[in-house]
């Protein structure tokens, strides 16, 4: 695991930031609200002695609701995809002034909203990079070698030995070509990888070239050039008014037959209905997603019934690891919003 600042400045300085709130006399402790039951110990353990510390009974939005009405807390620790909205910030009132949330995606914060009340925001990028990347490869070897299917025929009794040599042929990520929407440091933690994967290319699309793209060996094109030239898709893009909805039907039109498409980032960067229509029609070999939309999915989603798909409960970061990570991140986020100071890892509003 990388870590974006080393553990002892991190540790000095959020200590200095600490007895700032805590030395200032004859002031009660600021009040944080952890909107979430099941936020790991570890962001308890920062705010001891520090904060007061109210959790809410559930992560469904009227626990939210009923925890947040009169308790006049000063900061909110978000956890889970209650949309954090005009709503939410009425009921927990105007002293609010710093939101932490444990994730890198904020499409789920009113931004513009937190911006005209004059409130800081802090995610927890980078921390969980890897994990991310790790389910990324898990999705496109799954699908790309047919996983759900092979399953189902063992379930179902329809394995045919391995003497008829044609049987479950799925695809190679050795020499493939690999399109990567999006280069963040997702994007690029997935092209890490694939170069121990052997590939013979790396595409990317996005904003503009990016110098990291250059030490990854990584080709910029555009978009219609990454859709026909790409054996594998991966979406690691944030959703954007730009990104929202751009996986099409003409999107999909213009993969390989054999192209698999791969989903780590935000459901809604799919056009569903046209991603599952593909899959049906032949259009594309497969799709792995870890995102999907809604979510949690129905359970008679056509998804579910469609075996060249692969779909995993959005688990990106879920190892115990990164997710004490993003916890502990998260806490020290908001002890130095509630200190003044600027956020490890602040998001530009
Ligand atoms: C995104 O789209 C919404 C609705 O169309 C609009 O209100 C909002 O201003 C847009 N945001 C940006 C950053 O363009
Ligand atoms: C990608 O995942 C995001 C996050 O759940 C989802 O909103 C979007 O529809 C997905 N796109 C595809 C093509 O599956
Ligand atoms: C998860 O991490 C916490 C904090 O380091 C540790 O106490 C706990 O034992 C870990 N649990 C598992 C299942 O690894």
């Amino acid at each position: 695991m990388r870590c974006i600042i080393g553990n002892k400045v991190l540790y000095v300085a959020v200590l200095f930031c600490l007895s700032k709130i805590a030395c200032a006399e004859n002031m009660a402790l600021k009040k944080v609200f952890i909107a979430n039951p099941s936020v790991p110990r570890v962001a308890y353990n920062i705010f001891e002695n520090f904060v007061e510390v109210i959790t809410s009974s559930g992560y469904d939005r009227e626990s939210i609701i009923k925890g947040l009405s009169g308790a006049n807390v000063d900061a909110l620790f978000w956890a889970g995809g209650v949309k954090l909205d005009k709503e939410i910030l009425d009921t927990a009132g105007p002293q609010v002034k710093v939101v932490g949330t444990m994730s890198a995606g904020y499409n789920h914060i009113d931004t513009a909203l937190l911006k005209a009340k004059g409130i800081v925001l802090g995610n927890t990028p980078r921390v969980l990079d890897d994990a991310v990347a790790d389910v990324a490869l898990l999705l496109a070897m799954s699908a790309s070698r047919r996983y759900t299917e092979g399953r189902r025929h063992i379930e179902e009794g329809t394995w045919i030995n391995f003497f008829n040599t044609q049987w479950m042929l799925g695809q190679d990520i050795s020499g493939s070509t690999v399109g990567i929407v999006g280069l963040g440091n997702i994007g690029q933690a997935i092209a890490k990888r694939l170069k121990g994967f052997g590939v013979a290319k790396i595409l990317y699309t996005g904003h503009r070239e990016k110098p990291e793209g250059k030490e990854l060996g990584a080709q910029f094109v555009n978009q219609d050039t990454l859709n026909r030239e790409s054996d594998f898709i991966f979406l690691a893009a944030p959703l954007t008014n730009e990104t929202n909805q751009m996986c099409n039907a003409d999107f999909f039109s213009k993969m390989k037959k054999t192209g698999i498409i791969v989903n780590i980032s935000r459901g809604q960067l799919i056009d569903q209905a046209a991603l599952i229509k593909a899959l049906k029609d032949g259009e594309i070999f497969a799709a792995g997603l870890d995102v999907m939309d809604p979510e949690p999915l129905n359970r008679d989603s056509e998804l579910l019934k469609l075996s060249n798909v692969v779909l995993t409960p959005h688990i990106g970061s879920a190892t115990n690891n990164t997710r004490n990570a993003m916890a502990e991140l998260t806490a020290k986020n908001i002890l130095r919003g509630l200190g003044g100071e600027e956020m490890f890892t602040p998001v530009k509003l």
